[in-house]
């Protein structure tokens, strides 16, 4: 039967975007869609030549790896091919891979290599008679780009290898990549660049969006002195041509070997006996792969008997022993619709953008932060923008910047509106010294809704479903005008605003446990300017009350530790206001306590001390672990230095902070050790 029109004007049209999107990641390094649309593509095209082999052309695209070797570096062709490898999308496509070896090799292979994915770029770096002979990129895989002289700059790399030990000819695999806080610096610098061109009237340059293009970017310079200042890095991971290397049985003796010739080989490598085991690591790291300071983007699964490799062998594009689980993408593309500013408590105006929803880390995201007016002007992201958005971990989603290729030729700057977007429509101000833009009327509602959310979150009274739903249904009726007016509120008054007899009855006991918060939650819920909560729990702790709080000078607000002098103006003048005298007023007729302090005066056992708390701990929540610490002198850090005098370890400790202080030689204690130091400030 003749395959119909339909799905040959499908095969071309997906072989032309594959085509092309191939040389903007391989080629040009300035990818259009991420890796996982990419993949959709090729995937689309791959079951369509399945079903309709008709269709495949002599040389099929799906058998190159990756574009043609650009034009500007000379051409190495690869001794041995580097191949791409074979994705597997989710736990059922590994276990069906897991099939496919097992009907190989007649039963399961012996162990599996965990390796992470490192999101970079493949190299083959070739040492002949222990010297750093030549580097070239993966290019089509047969023939790639010379970049030796870029690649001698990499200070991680051994430029030669010791004598005694150097084999005839060693090419080493592995990735190059910008780690997160050497791209941080760049893309801050750039941005200042940015700020700088601005300035003189000329346009910005595009800004890396990511680590890897940053990466890629910096390796294939033209200048080699360029990329030394990058502070690229390597993973080695796969042998390539070899000639006078030791006999090797399985591939983390290959690891073992490299890593004794001094090349980096990446300390989460695991070997494990069962596929259950590497759907674990793969679990493992999709949930922690933020917390690593270089970008992966998934994990990759090697059959570590050598023997075993052989007998299974390549398929046309790939080897059969090895396969790259794929996580979800943390960064799609998206249509920018319009970009709008919501104003925040204190007046700040924040653009964000109106997207064309996507689905981005498993969740679907149709706004994301702009951050401030700079943000947008140094980015250039206009309304009708093809975008680069990005969500990683539990931080709320950004634009990272735009798709110039797909900007519209009739695209202008996006303006900041000069008028509140609230029913006053007051006016915007941008202050001289402030890179904020501001509503300074008082009376604006959108900033006074965001105060009462502000009251009733986590870090302030806690009000147990009182978020912004409940905030704004009952702002909009004129129910509640501020944070003081929900001691007021009855479950009738509820059961009329439409709420459900459940769902009163549960705000109205939420609303009666927050009236007993601790003195340092309630200051921190006020949302006095500067206040964080460090300094509102040195003010519990010396005043006892907010009453004393209130009727202290500015002398004796700033002479307390860790509050200083504009706190303390801070504070003085919020109290001044009439409108929060009113609110005081209501507060403490809604019968909210003023003098809840919790912070006991402990033995400062810890004085000059920091620590590091991490995982679940059986007898402290967290906040608690922290108090503790604090309370006894100490400081409770967020990351472990060597100035860390020990790190407490619960179940399920984050695997970075565990790694730095095995590397930097912290102790790490358990509960009752921790006990120990908070009374002793001595290690067990
Ligand atoms: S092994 C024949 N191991 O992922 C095996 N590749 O999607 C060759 N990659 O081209 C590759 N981390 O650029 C291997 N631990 C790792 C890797 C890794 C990242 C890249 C590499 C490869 C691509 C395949």
């Amino acid at each position: 039967m003749a395959t119909s029109k339909r799905i040959v004007a499908r095969a071309t049209e997906l072989r032309k975007l594959i085509g092309y999107h191939n040389d903007r990641y391989f080629g040009d390094d300035d990818p259009e869609i991420s890796d996982v649309e990419f993949d959709e593509l090729v995937r689309e095209l791959h079951a369509l030549e399945a079903e309709h082999p008709e269709l495949v052309p002599e040389q099929s695209l799906l058998s190159v790896p990756g574009a043609p070797a650009a034009t500007t570096f000379a051409p190495v062709t690869h001794r041995l091919a580097m191949t791409s490898l074979d994705n597997a999308m989710d736990h059922d496509e590994l276990r069906a891979w897991g099939e496919r070896l097992a009907k190989g090799l007649g039963g399961a292979p012996s162990r599996f290599v965990c390796e992470l994915k490192i999101d970079g770029l493949a190299l083959s770096i070739r040492f002949e008679n222990g010297v750093l002979a030549q580097a070239a990129t993966r290019g089509d895989g047969k023939v790639g780009e010379d970049v030796t002289a870029n690649v001698r700059t990499i200070g991680e790399l051994p430029a030669r290898l010791e004598k005694s030990s150097a084999p005839n000819v060693l090419e080493v695999r592995g990735e190059v990549y910008m780690s997160k806080p050497v791209f941080e610096r760049l893309r801050a610098q750039k941005l200042r660049d940015n700020e700088a061109r601005v300035a003189a009237g000329k346009k910005p340059q595009p800004v890396p969006a990511n680590p890897r293009n940053a990466g890629a970017g910096s390796l294939r310079q033209k200048d080699a002195a360029v990329t030394a200042t990058r502070e690229l890095s390597f993973w080695a991971y796969q042998l390539g041509d070899v000639e006078g290397v030791p006999p090797f049985s399985s591939h983390h003796d290959t690891l073992d070997y490299l890593r004794g010739l001094g090349f980096p080989i990446n300390p989460e490598v695991r070997i494990v006996d069962s596929l259950a085991e590497v759907i674990t690591f793969c679990a493992h790291w999709q949930e922690h792969r933020n917390e690593l300071p270089y970008s992966i983007d998934g994990v990759v699964v090697k059959v570590d008997d050598l023997a075993q490799r052989e007998q299974l062998g390549f398929t046309s594009k790939a080897p059969r022993w090895a396969i790259a689980v794929k996580f979800p993408p943390e960064e799609r593309t998206t249509l920018l619709r319009d970009i709008k500013v919501s104003i925040g408590r204190t007046g700040r105006a924040t653009p964000f953008a109106q997207l064309d929803p996507v689905v981005v880390a498993g969740s679907t995201v149709s706004m994301a932060t702009l951050h401030n007016r700079e943000q947008v002007q140094l980015k250039d992201v206009r309304p009708g923008d093809t975008v680069i958005v990005r969500k990683a971990g539990d931080v709320i989603p950004e634009v990272v910047g735009p798709v110039l290729a797909k900007r519209p030729k009739d695209s202008k700057p996006w303006k900041f509106p000069t008028k509140c977007p609230c029913d006053l429509r007051s006016t915007l101000v941008q202050a001289d010294s402030e890179a904020d833009t501001r509503c300074v009327e008082p009376d604006c509602p959108n900033q006074r809704d965001q105060r009462i959310i502000h009251f009733t979150a986590r870090g302030g009274m806690d009000i147990e479903g009182f978020g912004e739903k409940t905030v704004y249904k009952l702002s909009d009726a004129g129910i509640i005008e501020d944070a003081g007016d929900i001691y007021a509120l009855t479950a009738e008054v509820l059961l009329a605003q439409g709420f459900g007899e459940v769902q009163s009855a549960n705000l109205m006991k939420a609303i009666d446990v927050s009236r007993n918060r601790a003195l340092e939650k309630l200051l921190v819920a006020l949302g006095i300017k500067h206040l964080g909560p460090a300094a509102a729990e040195s003010l519990a702790r010396r005043f006892g009350s907010l009453d004393a709080v209130a009727g202290a000078s500015t002398d004796e607000l700033a002479a307390i530790d860790g509050v200083g002098a504009v706190i303390a103006e801070s504070v003085i003048g919020w109290f001044v206001d009439k409108r929060h005298r009113l609110l005081v007023t209501k507060l403490r007729g809604g019968g909210v306590r003023f003098d809840n302090v919790t912070i006991v005066d402990a033995p400062q056992t810890l004085t000059g001390k920091t620590l590091v708390v991490t995982g679940t701990l059986a007898k402290f929540g967290r906040e608690e672990a922290e108090r503790a610490i604090k309370n006894c002198g100490g400081k409770s850090a967020g990351s472990v230095s060597k100035k860390t005098f020990a790190v407490i370890v619960g179940t399920e400790p984050g695997a970075a902070k565990i790694k730095k202080a095995v590397e930097l030689g912290v102790p790490q204690l358990d509960e009752a050790a921790f006990e120990h130091v908070l009374a002793t400030g001595e290690l067990p």
